[in-house]
């Protein structure tokens, strides 16, 4: 198998753990080294160290002393969908308030798209996502809301996403009985979706699901071999975290509206708090209380959220950008929340293969960034500075432009 070397590293964040002094995720991605070198093969990272002990390798890329971190991990999105909904966000920004109900314009277009066509659009959003250095991602399912529907959105996803999660009860679809719906979610739409899926997630909400109605959908979820994952304290105080907190679920996202007694849960927890500043943004919602949490000793990811609705952006940049410059954040605390925290909230923070961090025998994901320090993510908001990214130690393409010249007219 090829090596490749990949030196002139200005400054190297590998987030590793162990390599730090204090505690905590922050203080991994506070570690900092410059004139580094790191050499992948296999997949995996073989070697890092100073670019004057470098070994030989096949093929030697200089990134001419450019910032190299570990690529991102995206732990929430909704990739899969068709239809656009460019609409419902220009009135939401005329002051029309967000609620579930938009999911089902989505649901409509999904249910009529082809397979091919939902596979190419959930392909060229992680194509895109990677090219802006997300290199794991997770994809739900939810704008099926019916057994084949939930089923296709489940197969397209796992060939595209590196989690699935399920998420039949996102809302209950109109013109359908609750109680209903309920037995499909948990019955013969959870067995024709779990051999495709890690994770079972639900919309805790007012407007969606109540915590009884959510703790079914996991309970059920659990006993097909599902982790579990929840949408909480979004739209108001919806008792999504108490919920989490009570089945360990893996991660309650969003978070927005917090008690005292769900951060104190949270802090005394194992279930992360994943963040999604995007969708609090095209929301116009406040954001969740990212320094609060941290200063409780609660573990945070952040998202993208990626979905038609609230939140049509994939780029993790623009989460840290965002965390750091709004919620008030470090930059340390930003990058290891999209890294190790992102890893965690999806179980992908042990083993030899943990995503998240750079380390030798760990997977060669890592992205380049066009900077001299990593401090330019957030300093420069908006600019597009992952320059090269590889996944799993393999360069990941640039994507191909849909605009063509020269059309022949
Ligand atoms: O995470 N909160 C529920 N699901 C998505 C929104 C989906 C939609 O509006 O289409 C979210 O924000």
């Amino acid at each position: 198998m090829t090596s490749e070397l990949i030196t002139d590293i200005g400054e190297l964040r590998t987030l590793d753990p162990t390599l730090a002094d204090g505690a905590g995720d922050a203080a991994a991605a506070a570690v900092t080294r410059h004139d580094q070198a790191l050499v992948v093969e296999d997949g995996l990272v073989a070697w890092i160290g100073a670019r004057s002990d470098a070994p030989d390798a096949d093929v030697r890329t200089s990134v001419g002393g450019r910032t190299v971190l570990p690529g991102w991990v995206d732990p929430h999105t909704h990739l899969v969908f068709a239809g656009d909904r460019s609409t419902e966000f220009v009135d939401r920004m005329a002051g029309r308030p967000y609620a579930a109900g938009g999911i089902m314009t989505t649901v409509r277009a999904t249910r009529a798209a082809s397979e091919s066509d939902l596979l190419a659009g959930a392909r060229a959003i992680v194509d895109g996502a990677a090219a802006q250095g997300t290199t794991t991602i997770e994809a739900k399912t939810g704008y099926g809301l019916d057994v084949a529907t939930e089923e296709r959105l489940a197969r397209i996803a796992a060939r595209v996403a590196d989690v699935v999660t399920y998420l039949g009860a996102h809302v209950v679809p109109e013109g359908t009985d609750r109680d209903a719906y309920l037995d499909l979610v948990t019955g013969p739409m959870l067995d024709a979706v779990a051999p495709h899926a890690q994770f079972v997630d639900v919309f805790c909400e007012a407007g969606a699901f109540s915590p009884d109605e959510s703790r079914r959908v996991l309970l059920a979820g659990r006993r097909a071999g599902l982790g579990l994952r929840v949408h909480g304290n979004q739209l108001g105080e919806s008792g999504g975290v108490a919920l989490a907190v009570e089945l360990g679920a893996a991660s309650v996202d969003h978070c927005n509206h917090l008690s005292d007694a769900d951060v104190a849960a949270l802090a005394g927890s194992s279930t992360i708090a994943t963040l999604l500043p995007a969708c609090d943004l095209s929301t116009r919602a406040p954001f969740a209380p990212a320094r609060r949490l941290v200063d409780a000793g609660v573990r945070i990811a952040l998202a993208s959220n990626c979905n038609p609705g609230t939140s049509f952006t994939s780029s993790m940049q623009f989460q840290v950008a965002t965390a750091v410059l709004q919620q008030h954040l470090t930059l340390e605390e930003a990058l290891a929340a999209a890294t190790l925290g992102s890893a965690a909230a999806l179980g992908l923070d042990h083993g030899d293969d943990a995503v998240g961090s750079l380390r030798v025998g760990g997977p060669g994901d890592l992205q380049v960034l066009d900077a001299p320090t990593a401090a330019h993510i957030a300093y420069r908001p908006g600019m597009p500075l992952t320059v090269a990214t590889w996944r799993r130690g393999v360069r990941v393409p640039a994507p191909v432009s849909p605009v063509r010249s020269g059309s022949g007219r």
